[in-house]
């Protein structure tokens, strides 16, 4: 949800501002642009539209310098046009800013800001924060931006430069993400680690409430109430390779291509042979299930989008597994939703990015009400990380495409691990059934390769759906979570309408949309009720609906009821969401490349929501 670079160095900012940007483009990009400081003035190039229109116009001479700040824009206020890109700068133009997030009192602080004779030119919130820090400047940029910050309410991440001292940025921020990088007499600022890893492996993490002044020779940090701050490097040993396409023609492509790989990662050295030499679950580092393991009598799992989706597996596996009642609520209804909290009620917040304005702010309010606060994330030292009791990590890598696959699957991997551990801890798994769990996750990784390497029936489909403005999910139990995430990944990257559903609800309504060729996605992995998928299957049938299923390749019965059936390695029910996900994914991924459409960057979205 926008993405921030800063340089100030001995090289030319020009470079690394166009290659941050270009590492930061997935989260956002209705425009785009860049400033780069010489003693005493400031030039800045900016455009609506992807990366490629602003690289399109810079002018490398123009914007030669050491000192530079860029940003891509999801837009919040203002529509994407070139007057509301960022950077923004004051009157005179010597102050710059680019903002992450959004400054919640900016109607009241512009009204004030036009009294006192200031003109806007964009609609954004973030120009009142290059007036601000212009206004308070006597020569200190720090105290200007301390200023500034203590006029704005809301979430934000700012980064603010003067061509009155073009040898440093000040940074501050109040939720939104930041990283410093250190290198040798350059240093830099960003919204992520991938930004900059090309330049540097070390790194330093601005907290909330911390402001930045980042010069060439390191960064200092301070609370806002000017307190300063000592703070460790840490090194990251990530491949940059893995922010490269790789041979795919999008990054969602390598990353539905990761998947098995991920599959194993994520379980890790979090199996180990047990005394009885079968196989168990080690998650270790979780303070609460050490010190208190039976203290859990309710998990409420929260969060938003695919990862909402992962919580409506996990729902079941803690039930199933652990024997433990839970509940799944999407981040944004449960903080505003005066939930009741009780003893024993574990919060799980679910979280790729770990930077969701909501999945934390659902977060936070559990645990000011005296729930444990655990976290499901992929990125290490993101702000959910940093915030919860406890954190299991999924350890997919960097997801760059929009639409998440990989993150999605690890977090499945993930909630099956925690499930085990707690079912084994409270008596409810026996070793031998752990064991044969466990053996079965750990033949996953081969069945996602053998899905991997036959799509030649999911393109044929995908050239069927695309003709379809309307297409609809079901499943039930576990598939209909499933069916959730399949409706999701088509919509968002090849904007047809999809709608999923439990099949039994088909008939309450929406069976009156089923006519001759609407193709129906049956997911019909589970066991207990496959006899009722099948009769649900007779109904879209008998209206002449296009039945395509995903099922598993031993089921006889299936293709009796299909057009087309898409087969899956047979594995246990309770794992078959990590398995039959994949064909959802690649028939997504087809459909929206055979209707040409932007797939890693899907209209109107961004990776990660910040803002509200
Ligand atoms: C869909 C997608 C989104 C995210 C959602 C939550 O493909 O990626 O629905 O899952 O925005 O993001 P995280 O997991 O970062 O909290």
């Amino acid at each position: 949800m926008c993405g921030i670079v800063g340089y100030v160095g001995s090289g030319q900012a020009l470079e690394v501002l166009l290659h941050g940007l270009t590492r930061l483009e997935y989260r956002g990009y209705d425009s785009a642009g860049l400033a780069v400081a010489r003693p005493g003035s400031i030039t800045i190039a900016k455009a609506e539209g992807k990366l490629s229109r602003l690289k399109g116009i810079v002018d490398p001479t123009a914007l030669s310098g050491h000192l530079g700040i860029g940003h891509t824009r999801w837009a919040t206020h203002g529509v994407p046009s070139d007057r509301n890109a960022h950077p923004h700068s004051d009157t005179s133009g010597d102050f710059v800013v680019v903002h992450n997030g959004i400054v919640e009192n900016f109607r009241t602080l512009r009204d004030q800001l036009e009294l006192r004779g200031v003109t806007f030119r964009s609609d954004t919130d973030t120009e009142v924060l290059a007036h601000l820090v212009a206004e308070a400047f006597d020569g200190d940029l720090t105290e200007a931006v301390r200023y500034a910050i203590g006029q704005a309410q809301g979430a934000y991440a700012l980064v603010a430069m003067t061509a009155h001292r073009p040898d440093r940025i000040v940074a501050a921020r109040m939720t939104s993400p930041l990283v410093v990088g250190l290198g040798e007499n350059e240093t830099f600022l960003a919204s992520d680690i991938p930004a900059i890893l090309k330049y540097t492996q070390r790194f330093q993490l601005v907290e909330d409430g911390e402001i930045v002044t980042v010069t060439e020779a390191g960064a200092a940090f301070e609370t806002f109430s000017g307190n300063p701050i000592e703070k460790k490097p840490f090194t990251v040993d990530w491949e940059t390779d893995s922010v490269f396409k790789g041979g795919f023609d999008h990054f969602m492509e390598k990353e539905i291509h990761e998947q098995p790989e991920v599959i194993a990662r994520t379980m890790g050295t979090r199996i180990r042979a047990g005394a009885d030499g079968g196989e168990r679950v080690a998650l270790e580092g979780l303070r609460w299930l050490d010190q208190s393991p039976d203290g859990v009598n309710r998990i409420r799992i929260t969060a938003c989008g695919t990862a909402y989706h992962a919580g409506l597996v996990g729902r079941i596996l803690f039930e199933q597994l652990a024997g433990i009642p839970g509940e799944v609520a999407y981040a944004h209804e449960l903080r505003y939703g005066n939930p009741l909290f009780e003893e024993g009620l574990l919060t799980l917040a679910i979280s790729q990015s770990g930077e969701t304005a909501d999945t934390l702010a659902a977060g936070r309010l559990s645990r000011e009400h005296g729930s444990r606060l655990l976290a499901l994330t992929n990125v290490v030292g993101s702000s959910l990380a940093r915030e919860a009791d406890d954190v299991i990590y999924t350890w997919a890598g960097p997801e760059i495409s929009v639409a998440s696959t990989k993150a999605y699957i690890a977090m499945l991997v993930g909630e099956t691990l925690l499930a085990l551990e707690m079912g084994r801890r409270s008596g409810r798994l026996s070793p031998a059934e752990e064991g044969e769990l466990v053996a079965e996750l750990r033949g996953l990784p081969s069945k996602a390769t053998r899905i991997l390497e036959s799509p030649d029936e999911i393109v044929r489909l995908a050239e069927e759906l695309a003709k379809w403005p309307n297409v609809y999910f079901i499943g039930r139990g576990l598939d209909h979570a499933t069916a959730m995430e399949g409706a999701l990944k088509l919509k968002e990257i090849s904007y047809i309408h999809a709608e999923a559903m439990p099949s039994g609800e088909l008939k309450h309504g929406t069976l009156a949309l089923i006519s001759p060729g609407v193709p129906v996605v049956a997911v019909a992995t589970n066991p207990q009720v496959h006899s009722k998928v099948l009769l649900g299957l007779q109904e879209v049938k008998a209206r002449r609906g296009q039945v395509i299923a995903v099922a598993f390749e031993d089921d006889q019965e299936i293709g009796s009821v299909s057009d087309h059936v898409i087969r899956i390695p047979r594995t246990a029910h309770l794992l078959s969401p990590i398995l039959a996900a994949i064909p959802l994914q690649l028939l997504a991924y087809h459909t929206a490349r055979r209707l040409g459409r932007d797939i890693d960057q899907p209209r109107n979205l961004a990776k990660s929501v910040t803002v509200e």
